[in-house]
């Protein structure tokens, strides 16, 4: 049986009063280099931080994807998304492990791989809900800040810049028209055989952008030092271009 999450420990650790120093440890910067992505679904940061990763040798962390793991549990468990207290015991209880697979995570959930189930509607619709619930979140946030002060990482997710990782080394904000988000979305979903139409797709991501921003806790905003990158007349290289100019910039040595 894997060990328990750092996560659930986390968790534990704070319900038993020790909060404050959990606080502390976890808002300790990291000495690694963090690259924060943030924006909207469709926006292509996960193509261009994939790559991103890729061409530094960095870690890539799909922060969307922890999201989603819990979005998977609720939906296999038929957790009504009504109760967040039912959500967080489930996942006390579920034994959970990140690991790495030619630097990308993979998360696996009571002994199984749960990368490759992440991507349906159902799953995304459920992930925007439980990314509404402070547990989960802080959960979830404390994972990421574990993973940031153990490698050099591209984390690209909602909030990195702006909750998860404050004093990231540089951070850019990815946006795009909804239009043109659609139609990407569409393009990935038919390529896994799902015939869903770009009005469909347009209007269950705008429901999710808007749940995304509206929410209270750590709402999708850009934060203020954030590069942002309209991406709706790049290709990927050309954005992959012009995030490398920026880290340049914000890295010299990485010049040459
Ligand atoms: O791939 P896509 O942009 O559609 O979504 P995702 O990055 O996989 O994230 C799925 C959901 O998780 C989002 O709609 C957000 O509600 C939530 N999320 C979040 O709240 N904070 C993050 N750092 C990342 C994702």
């Amino acid at each position: 049986m894997p060990s328990l999450p750092q996560s659930v420990k986390t968790y534990r650790e704070q319900r038993r009063g020790k909060w404050a120093k959990f606080v502390h440890y976890m808002s300790k910067p990291s000495s690694h280099v963090i690259i924060a992505i943030d924006g909207p679904a469709g926006a292509g940061k996960s193509t261009a931080a994939q790559r991103l990763a890729c061409l530094l040798g960095f870690r890539y962390v799909d922060s969307g994807a922890m999201y989603r793991a819990v979005g998977w549990l609720v939906h296999a468990c038929a957790l009504p998304l009504e109760e967040p207290a039912a959500i967080l015991g489930c996942l006390e209880r579920t034994p959970v492990s990140l690991t790495f697979h030619n630097g990308t995570l993979e998360i696996w959930m009571a002994g199984q791989c749960v990368t490759s189930h992440l991507r349906s509607e159902a799953v995304a619709r459920a992930a925007s809900a439980v990314a509404t619930m402070p547990g989960v979140r802080q959960m979830i946030t404390a994972q990421l800040r574990h993973i940031g002060c153990q490698a050099d990482v591209v984390m690209e997710g909602r909030d990195i810049g702006t909750v998860v990782f404050p004093d990231a080394t540089i951070k850019f904000f990815l946006d795009a028209s909804l239009q043109v988000r659609g139609q990407r979305r569409m393009q990935e979903m038919h390529q896994v055989g799902n015939t869903t139409t770009l009005g469909q797709v347009v209007e269950a991501m705008a429901r999710r952008d808007s749940q995304d921003r509206a929410r209270t806790v750590a709402p999708l905003v850009q934060s203020p030092e954030a590069h942002t990158i309209d991406t709706t007349d790049l290709t990927v290289d050309e954005v992959v271009q012009i995030m490398l100019s920026e880290i340049r910039r914000a890295l010299p040595r990485e010049e040459g």
